[in-house]
């Protein structure tokens, strides 16, 4: 039997600490999320610095943690996978300078990961079945992007936002009706009880490129709604609002998701980032491919939002087709797929 590849992955991209140990690409042998978001609630948003100094104190527990949950020593690992970009440049170089100590200090391999394949590749760790080709959705804080995945490592971006991202509208809406950060869960939480119906949101159309996003019309839409019902005196319902926003980001996304599938001529779709957890997305994704017969794929929410596993997990497959990064890895910010 062929020997088993262990990676230890680490993730520090945005307010997330987080380490894993994966074995053989799709299973998670352990991993720890050391979530900074409490922290960063008292401020309305991720604040840069704070995370930074937060991912230094906590990086050495996390990786030490992940090794005592997995039951294994440093030196079993095969290789140890890292993100690199894109992201905030003080948190990646905390992650990708702890990788580069401990490959330095014990000759272990060094695999630089895009935290955007990582997202995607979440996907593997629960469908043990699914392999490329497919097209996914990304929507996170920071990106909404729709690609297709030709193979392993081989990606095409076939549409993206032109301005804000889906979790970005979420979180800008979240904070303007009063809900604080992070948005998304709570705009999800409180939407259930609101009428998706009550008020009519544009669906923001976008010239060339049909599969390209934009939401920041939307959010502006809202934005407006809120004053003249302050400027009125009317009260306003917020999980009303929350519903109607969130059906029409939802009814977006679906739409240039299934054309984007249909026209590339694929019967595979998935969704990744921390806004595929949100419910009502996951319902209307499900009921549209089954209405189109497409297999429909999305990972647990624990795995949408950012964690080391997914990482791993793209690292793994970095790693068998040969790729290593040098001590020079550097943080890229704004690192492209
Ligand atoms: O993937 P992620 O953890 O970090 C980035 O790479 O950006 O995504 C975080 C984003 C935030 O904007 C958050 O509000 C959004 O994902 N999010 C959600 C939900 N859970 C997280 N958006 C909508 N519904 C949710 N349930
Ligand atoms: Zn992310």
């Amino acid at each position: 039997m062929d020997k088993d590849i262990l990676i230890l992955a680490i993730e520090s991209s945005c307010d997330e600490t987080a380490a894993a140990v994966v074995k053989n690409g799709r299973q998670i042998v352990s991993n720890i999320i050391f979530s900074q978001v409490p922290l960063h609630t008292l401020y309305g948003g991720v604040v840069p610095e704070i995370a930074s100094r937060k991912h230094i104190e906590k990086i050495n527990q996390v990786i030490e943690e992940a090794l005592r949950d997995a039951g294994c020593g440093l030196r079993e690992m095969d290789a140890i996978a890292v993100t690199y970009g894109p992201g905030l440049v003080g948190p990646l170089l905390v992650g990708v300078s702890a990788a580069k100590a401990i490959s330095f200090a014990t000759g272990i391999p060094l695999v630089g990961v895009h935290h955007i394949e990582g997202h995607i590749s979440a996907n593997y760790i629960e469908n043990k079945d699914l392999e490329p080709p497919f097209v996914c959705l990304v929507a996170s804080g920071g990106h909404s992007h729709l690609v297709v995945v030709k193979d392993y490592g081989q990606y095409e971006i076939i549409g993206r936002t032109r301005d804000d991202a889906a979790g970005e509208a979420f979180d800008k809406v979240a904070r303007a009706i009063g809900l604080g950060y992070p948005g998304g869960p709570k705009i999800d939480k409180i939407a259930k009880t609101g009428n998706p119906e009550a008020i009519y949101f544009p669906r923001a159309k976008v010239g060339e490129n049909e599969f390209d996003f934009s939401f920041s019309g939307l959010k502006s839409a809202v934005l407006n709604y809120l004053n003249a019902c302050r400027m009125k005196g009317e009260e306003v319902c917020t999980e009303d609002v929350a519903a109607s926003f969130q059906q029409a980001v939802v009814e977006v996304l679906v739409e240039h998701a299934l054309n984007a599938v249909k026209q590339y001529g694929y019967d595979k779709f998935a969704i990744a980032g921390g806004v595929a957890s949100n419910s009502a997305l996951r319902a209307a994704m499900q009921k549209g491919c089954d209405r189109e017969g497409i297999r429909f794929f999305y990972p647990s929410p624990i795995l949408c939002t950012d964690n080391a596993a997914m990482i791993g997990t793209a690292g793994y497959y970095e790693f068998i087709k040969g790729k290593r990064s040098g001590l020079d890895l550097n943080a890229v910010p704004n690192l492209k797929l």
